[in-house]
């Protein structure tokens, strides 16, 4: 309250001085949305402004990388002067500029540096934090909720899948990775080929959001049995989904001949196989992040009484998948933490936090921002993915509960 109205007498800007509270200006370009926000020490977002290329992503049927570099050219002055203007807060008076430099398509992560860049220089003194796309996915959690380290990250995204143990702000190891397309990449996939944008109860949706949304009023067992199991073979934490997307996309052909179902026509069973799809991508994750908990356990890679995992990245929107992954935390005692959807996807906040938690700890500064470059292929950290592969472990089956879905 007196904070709100010392706001309110002093404005945003002298109230952050007098409090003494850091603030970090973070900017995203690593794919299709050009975003900014600036953060303080306590996690409050100041300000934040976002352009997305949704839309454009939608109608081409995927990012093409000149065309998302010429949007992220067209937005980023706006989208950062905007973020600025609305803190109140002048540039020199920042106490850093985080962008991120890795991983990503290197045509947009090379328009957010140029910009950060740019904006460094002007502002004289103000460190630069590179960041790590995915680095910076995991920590978000600790904008709004007290996660300690070490804790365990499940990041599924449109371009990534992961499972890594956070250590540290910088500190990662990865336990798992996808060994072919992402799960966010797999469901925008299934909701073209579904044609669900034509459906007016998905107006303005992500594929995965819009698969989700049909797959609700779907049974999953009417087709869940064309799915084979995939990478049963492999005793590791690694995942692929090109099977699935492949299974189904012969389903769909099947189900649309069966039907009838030319040109823009949708199948009258749209929900089951959006259901039967999103119940195989769950039965998979969960199977895989099974091995990766007992593995945990055998190693001693978490404190046995206090265990966490962070669910991030867009498709940890999904609150099917929230549920089924909540339902093995359940039972191998884990917290499951969960960021609000608006901080799972890609935006400029969780940049902003990112280069937050490096200033906190005085680390991840840029020495010479000249000589940061982006690194469009880039690990979160160290890899463990052989030593789980040698533990050879195999895990016994978990059935995921369906009734108890809300
Ligand atoms: O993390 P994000 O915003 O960007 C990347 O770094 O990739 O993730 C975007 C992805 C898209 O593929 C989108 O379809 C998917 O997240 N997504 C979802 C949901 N909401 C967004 N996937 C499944 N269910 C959702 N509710
Ligand atoms: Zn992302």
């Amino acid at each position: 309250m007196l904070r709100l109205k010392l706001n309110t007498l002093l404005g945003k800007q002298s109230l952050h001085k007098i409090l003494r509270s850091l603030t970090v200006l973070g900017i995203e370009t690593s794919c299709d949305d050009t975003g900014a926000a600036i953060v303080d020490d306590t996690g409050q977002v100041l300000a934040q402004e976002i352009h997305s290329q949704q839309q454009m992503t939608i109608r081409l049927g995927g990012v093409i990388p000149p065309i998302a570099r010429r949007l992220h050219e067209e937005n980023i002055e706006r989208v950062v002067t905007a973020t600025i203007e609305s803190s109140n807060i002048p540039v020199e008076q920042l106490d850093g500029i985080a962008c991120t430099v890795k991983p990503g398509m290197p045509l947009s992560l090379l328009v957010g540096l140029k910009y950060a860049r740019e904006l460094v220089r002007r502002a004289k003194n103000v460190p630069f934090l590179p960041v790590h796309h995915m680095q910076a996915h995991a920590l978000t959690v600790r904008m709004v909720d007290r996660v300690a380290f070490p804790f365990l990250v499940f990041l599924l995204s449109g371009g990534h899948c992961l499972l890594a143990i956070v250590k540290d702000v910088e500190d990662f190891m990865l336990l798992g990775e996808s060994i072919d397309t992402s799960p966010g990449e797999a469901y925008d996939k299934v909701a073209r080929r579904l044609k669900l944008k034509n459906l007016p109860e998905c107006d303005g949706m992500s594929g995965g959001e819009s698969v989700e949304r049909v797959a609700r009023r779907g049974d999953p067992h009417k087709f869940v049995d064309r799915y084979p199991a995939t990478m049963s073979k492999y005793r590791d934490c690694n995942f692929s989904f090109s099977g699935m997307k492949t299974t189904t996309m012969r389903l769909i052909e099947r189900e649309e001949e069966k039907h009838g179902i030319v040109g823009d026509g949708i199948l009258p069973n749209v929900c089951d196989v959006a259901a039967a799809f999103q119940l195989s991508v769950g039965r998979h994750l969960l199977k895989r992040l099974q091995r990766c908990l007992v593995f945990i356990d055998y190693n001693d890679l978490l404190p046995k009484h206090n265990r966490t995992l962070v669910l991030s990245g867009g498709v940890a929107c999904n609150s099917f998948i929230r549920q089924v992954i909540g339902q093995l935390c359940d039972h191998h005692e884990y917290d499951l933490v969960c960021p609000p959807p608006q901080l799972c996807t890609d935006n400029g906040v969780m940049v902003a936090w990112n280069g937050m938690e490096k200033l906190k700890v005085g680390k991840g500064i840029a020495s010479d921002p000249e000589l940061v470059d982006i690194e469009p292929k880039c690990s979160i950290g160290p890899s463990m993915i052989r030593k789980v592969q040698e533990a050879n472990i195999q895990v016994p089956r978990f059935k995921i509960d369906l009734t108890k879905f809300s």
